[in-house]
């Protein structure tokens, strides 16, 4: 690039201001001609970036002027409307290379009348564009941030110490009073001073109650600070490794809990605290190692140290968060089920023994109630129901279910305890989601017999190529389809009874003890196994979902419906789930169908949000506490709702939403001990 000749023809007739229009935020004002766009940005109140303070090194204020005639915005911009490239830019674009007509935004000067793009990468709050087109997207603000800075250097006659003299720095160069700095930090201070030349990359860390600084690289650190996102659940615990600069998830990794060997759901890790002396600190432990493996798989696929991670953001249920925390977890094992806080916490990471960044962080969201999580939360998060004109319920489909119903007019909450067989366990041919395992199951109603689909391949089960060999179990979204479509082809009745060949007509189901099993697939002849879908397993499956429907029943009652108007599945394999499936299973109350929609792990998101968005912290603190919460323990209705809801799919509610879809049959095997009859007999005994 050359110098070029000022065009006096751009500069502005309106004396020496220039009318200034930024793009895409449409901001516009009049500076003086000289101002650097950069600060025309700070005083307009346009988001532009600046990492180095306007030194011409970090190229986080790139613009893009536009030149010519915009009867849009009333303004004609001509060529000479910035200044030449100077000498830093010049400097930059040799070493660097700058894309072509990009400048600077703070060295080039506005001369004249013009239009600035400022183009996504150097937009402050960058925008994290999600998948579906129903929910927000998310601005990237996060806590942390880097700086650079100028530190002056020591002077015999004017004595202070270094760090006194780079909180002066961080205060004169970019506003930020009377940051704190950690005992690992300091230790570092002088050598790292030194290093720089006086100049020093600060890793700053700051929620809105004062800064700390967390790092300090010597010059211009160029890398971005990372975070991670943890959801910790019962049985599995999910990891986002993100950018904190562009909210990008750079790797992501699962693990089972290992608590599951204490007890695999809360009340049974509850009990195992109250029996043994010791045994929440163990469970503690075992929590914190996979965490700590989990970090070092994220840091190994994205190639990073695990000193480049600053903060760490933990949404899970209540019990999870007290045994994280260390905190015991007896109370909620009883009523009134209190909390040692509900309130977000927040402190060094290595307080909880994480290997990270030496002074890196942790926050836990807010918990909504006692057997409300802090995962609740950052479901509300992620879908923003308090924001939704249709009264929305959200189902977090887990070990143990969280539950919200709202809308813009208030939110209701409750958990409910489902047990771990929508995750595939205690199912007989049960499996995690991973290669082999059938997601997908479709059975004919005249042959009763199953075609299904495996994680891993594209081709169904009775298509050519299929390798009937790769077959290994069923995954949770798997068993739910199956007694779904065991239900409509009549292979199950309404009791959840599974039907002998007798009853059905055909030879499709074996005995299994005094019941009948269905054969999803004989794999034995290619060395694998006879996958079946029990008695049991139907039995688990029905006592899951009804306890997610008694949940869902009672947080209606309260609100006063006998229907919503939209649903959201949530969970890690809520994506997976089919709408239709789990609205013939009865998991979800009566909806139009295509108002049914999956949003994956949303809690997951709900943690990636408040790490990457400092705002969303403070608003789902004020969220939550106006969300009324429901008891599920408690409340006399549940043990009713749960016993009707047993059905498939419901012994009382009808689905509209699926009629002129599919025809459940009306089909009774009887003589079987209905799952019904049993909790009947339980509750009269009592
Ligand atoms: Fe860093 Fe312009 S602000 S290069």
């Amino acid at each position: 690039m050359t110098d070029r000749p000022q065009d006096p023809a751009a500069l502005s007739q309106n004396g020496d201001d220039a009318l200034v229009i930024f793009t895409p935020s449409g901001r516009r004002g009049r500076v003086a001609a000289g101002t650097k766009v950069l600060d025309a940005a700070r005083k307009l109140g346009v988001d532009l970036d600046s990492v180095c303070g306007g030194r011409g090194i970090c190229s986080k204020c790139q613009v893009a002027p536009q030149i010519g005639d915009f009867p849009k915005h009333g303004v004609s911009a001509a060529a000479g409307c910035l200044s030449d490239f100077n000498a830093v830019e010049r400097r930059y674009d040799e070493k660097r290379g700058l894309k072509p007509g990009r400048r600077l935004g703070c060295q080039a000067q506005i001369m004249g009348d013009c239009v600035i793009d400022v183009p996504p990468e150097s937009q402050v709050h960058k925008q994290v564009v999600r998948k579906r087109a129903d929910i927000r997207p998310i601005a990237v603000d996060p806590v942390i941030r880097r700086l650079l800075v100028e530190v002056a250097e020591p002077d015999m006659h004017d004595p202070s110490g270094d760090l006194e003299r780079l909180k002066a720095a961080l205060r004169d160069q970019w506003g930020v009073e009377g940051a704190a700095c950690p005992l690992p930090v300091l230790a570092r201070l002088q050598p790292v001073l030194r290093d720089g030349g006086w100049q020093v990359t600060v890793t700053l860390h700051d929620a809105g109650a004062g800064a700390t600084i967390l790092d300090l690289a010597p010059g211009f650190a160029e890398d971005a600070p990372l975070g991670l996102a943890f959801d910790i659940g019962s049985t599995t615990i999910a990891c986002h490794l993100t950018d904190l600069a562009t909210g990008e998830v750079r790797a992501a990794a699962g693990a089972m809990n290992p608590q599951i060997r204490f007890g695999e759901d809360l009340m049974s890790r509850v009990s195992y605290s109250m029996m043994n002396e010791g045994g929440a600190a163990e469970m503690t432990a075992a929590v914190r190692e996979a965490i700590n493996g989990l970090i070092g798989e994220v840091c190994a696929e994205a190639g990073v140290a695990r000193d480049a991670l600053y903060e760490a953001v933990f949404v899970c249920n209540p019990v999870m968060h007290h045994l994280f925390l260390g905190v015991d977890p007896k109370e909620l094992g009883w009523a009134p089920f209190a909390l040692a806080t509900s309130e977000p916490v927040s402190g060094a990471a290595s307080d909880l023994g994480l290997s990270l960044a030496p002074a890196a962080r942790f926050h836990l969201l807010p918990c909504v109630a006692g057997h409300v999580g802090a995962d609740a939360a950052a479901v509300v998060l992620s879908e923003a129901p308090q924001e939704a004109e249709k009264l929305t319920l959200i189902v977090d489909v887990g070990t143990n279910a969280e539950i919200v119903l709202g809308d813009r007019n208030g939110l209701l909450a409750c958990s409910s305890p489902t047990g771990p067989a929508f995750e595939g366990a205690q199912i007989s041919s049960g499996q995690r989601a991973a290669p082999g395992a059938i997601e997908r199951i479709r059975i004919d109603p005249e042959t009763k017999r199953a075609r299904f689909r495996v994680i891993g391949s594209d081709l169904w089960s009775d298509e050519d190529g299929f390798d009937h060999g790769a077959v290994t179990g069923i995954c949770g979204s798997g068993i739910i389809e199956a007694v779904a479509e065991m239900r409509l082809a009549g292979v199950i009745d309404e009791d959840g009874a599974v039907g002998s060949p007798a009853q059905i007509g055909l030879p499709v189901t074996v005995p299994g003890g005094r019941t009948f099993d269905y054969v999803v697939h004989d794999g034995t002849a290619f060395g694998g196994p006879l996958v079946t879908v029990t008695q049991a397993d139907v039995r688990a499956i029905q006592l899951a979902k009804a306890a997610l429907m008694a949940g869902a029943r009672l947080l209606m009652d309260r609100r006063g419906v006998d229907a919503v108007e939209r649903v959201v599945l949530a969970g890690a394999f809520g994506a997976h789930i089919s709408p239709l499936h789990a609205m013939v299973l009865g998991m979800i109350p009566d909806c139009p169908l295509e108002a049914v929609v999956s949003a994956g792990n949303a809690a997951g998101t709900g943690a990636r949000i408040a790490l990457v968005n400092k705002a969303a912290r403070a608003e789902i603190g004020r969220v939550v506490r106006r969300i009324e919460k429901v008891e599920t323990a408690v409340e006399p209705r549940f043990q009713e709702h749960f016993v009707e809801a047993i059905a498939v799919p419901h012994k009382t509610m009808r689905f509209a939403g699926l009629e002129g879809v599919v025809r459940v049959p009306g089909v009774r095997f009887g003589g079987g001990d209905s799952v019904n009859a049993r909790s009947r007999r339980r509750r009269k005994s009592s």
